[in-house]
């Protein structure tokens, strides 16, 4: 079956969902195929936390209500190290921008209800993904769908919004792309747990038994995360040693951690990968198809967002304009972002876990960093200007 679409999109991610519902806003047609199930994307957990800038794109792209209502703004957070709590007050700092914790399985769904809502050409459970004739005008995208039938879509560019393990990098001659990457010694163990968070505002916390982190979905539902070795298995973490592990590093005279039932449990290997450049002929990549960051700082999930506002105008311009100027400036312009919140990623990261070889010149090192941060205005404003988001890109609906 032979069919035709302005872009043909990889992935029904927050990268390529959004990505969708933004073209539409533009009048552009996409069609986007996805591999799992509508279930299954609207269940997996992964990020939580939005900058300003993310929160003001997904109300530009008219799915910012349930966001509004129910998003938990946070003006800053805490660093915890040697026995001491310390704020970074981001309204002081970063001229009063904020940070929202709404689960990315959130907005999963109201991305994908929107789409829906609209009629939109949008196929879960596909298999046999392929793109082709990327160095032509009219690349093709082949999937088979749910039910059997094989289709191929002629479009005017196609997006790679299908993460790190999809099919669209790959399909980029390998001699075109420049890949930097790092693995760390470590992996976090995040939960989902049915318990009112006991902190008003995230708690990043360095102990000399690894990092761990207090964050939170909802008033009724807490999300915390260890620092465990890379490589651990899950089964050696029955909830008992969980909870008594963010005890220990959490510990505070004064302050309670409250238990409840784990909900969801998983660990999550760290790295950090940039794939240059993010375009090869009439095949875009954004989001985790691109880059990865370690999740330290929460940058994941709002550097494939603010990929898609670039990307949604380059390809308005290329598609609907014939203008191919955005289309060349688009991977330039993603990958000076994407180095920036790298960079920081990688920074909070190394300040904040403890390295398998427990080396105690790397020990004086983080905690000269962290006591620079919260005694010297300049340091911290370093933070809270990268963690609520720096350059963020333009957009007009
Ligand atoms: P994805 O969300 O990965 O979406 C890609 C989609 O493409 C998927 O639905 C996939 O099924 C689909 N796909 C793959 N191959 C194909 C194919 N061949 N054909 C069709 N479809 C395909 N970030 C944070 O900021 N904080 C966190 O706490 C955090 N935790 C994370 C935990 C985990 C386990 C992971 C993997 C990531 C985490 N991240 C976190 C990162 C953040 O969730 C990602 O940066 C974000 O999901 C990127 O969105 P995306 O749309 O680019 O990619
Ligand atoms: C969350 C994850 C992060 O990596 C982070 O730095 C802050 C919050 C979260 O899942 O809520």
């Amino acid at each position: 079956m032979t069919e035709r679409t302005q872009v043909g999109i990889v992935g029904a991610g927050p990268a390529g969902l959004l990505l969708s519902q933004l073209l539409a806003l533009r009048g552009i047609d996409s069609v986007v195929v996805e591999i799992r199930s509508r279930a299954y994307c609207e269940a997996r957990q992964r990020a939580g936390l939005l900058e300003s800038g993310s929160v003001d794109l997904l109300r530009a792209a008219g799915v910012g209500k349930r966001l509004d209502r129910e998003g938990l703004e946070h003006g800053g957070i805490y660093l915890q190290f040697s026995g001491e709590r310390r704020h970074i007050d981001f309204r002081d700092l970063a001229g009063g921008r904020t940070v929202t914790i709404y689960a990315q399985t959130e907005i999963v769904k109201d991305l994908i209800e929107a789409r829906t809502a609209a009629g939109a050409a949008l196929e879960f459970e596909v298999s046999g993904t392929e793109i082709d004739g990327i160095d032509t005008r009219r690349p093709v995208l082949r999937y088979t769908a749910a039910d059997g039938t094989r289709h191929e879509v002629a479009c005017d560019a196609i997006a790679g919004c299908d993460g790190f393990h999809g099919i669209s990098r790959p399909a980029m001659p390998a001699r075109a792309l420049t890949v930097h990457e790092r693995a760390y010694p470590y992996a976090w163990l995040g939960i989902l747990a049915g318990v009112p968070p006991s902190t008003d505002e995230l708690i990043y916390c360095r102990h000399d038994t690894g990092f761990a982190l207090h964050s939170m979905r909802t008033p009724q539902v807490s999300r915390l995360y260890l620092q465990v070795d890379a490589g651990e298995n899950i089964a050696a973490w029955p909830d008992d040693r969980i909870w008594a592990e963010l005890q220990r590093r959490f510990a505070l005279p004064g302050w309670e951690l409250k238990e409840g039932p784990i909900l969801e449990k998983s660990i999550t290997p760290m790295r950090s990968f940039v794939a240059a450049p993010m375009r090869h002929g009439r095949l875009f990549l954004a989001g985790d198809a691109a880059h990865i960051v370690p999740p330290t700082g929460a940058k994941g999930l709002n550097l494939a967002l603010a990929d898609v506002a670039v990307l949604a105008d380059a390809l308005t311009a290329l598609v609907r304009d014939g203008r191919d100027g955005p289309a060349d400036a688009y991977s330039a312009t993603c990958l000076d972002r994407v180095w920036r919140a790298t960079h920081f990623s990688w920074w909070m990261t190394s300040m904040l876990h403890v390295p398998p070889s427990g080396d105690p010149m790397e020990a004086q090192l983080q905690l000269s960093q962290l006591r620079y941060l919260t005694t010297s205005r300049a340091a911290a404003t370093t933070l809270a200007e990268n963690y609520t988001g720096y350059l963020w890109p333009r957009w007009s609906s």
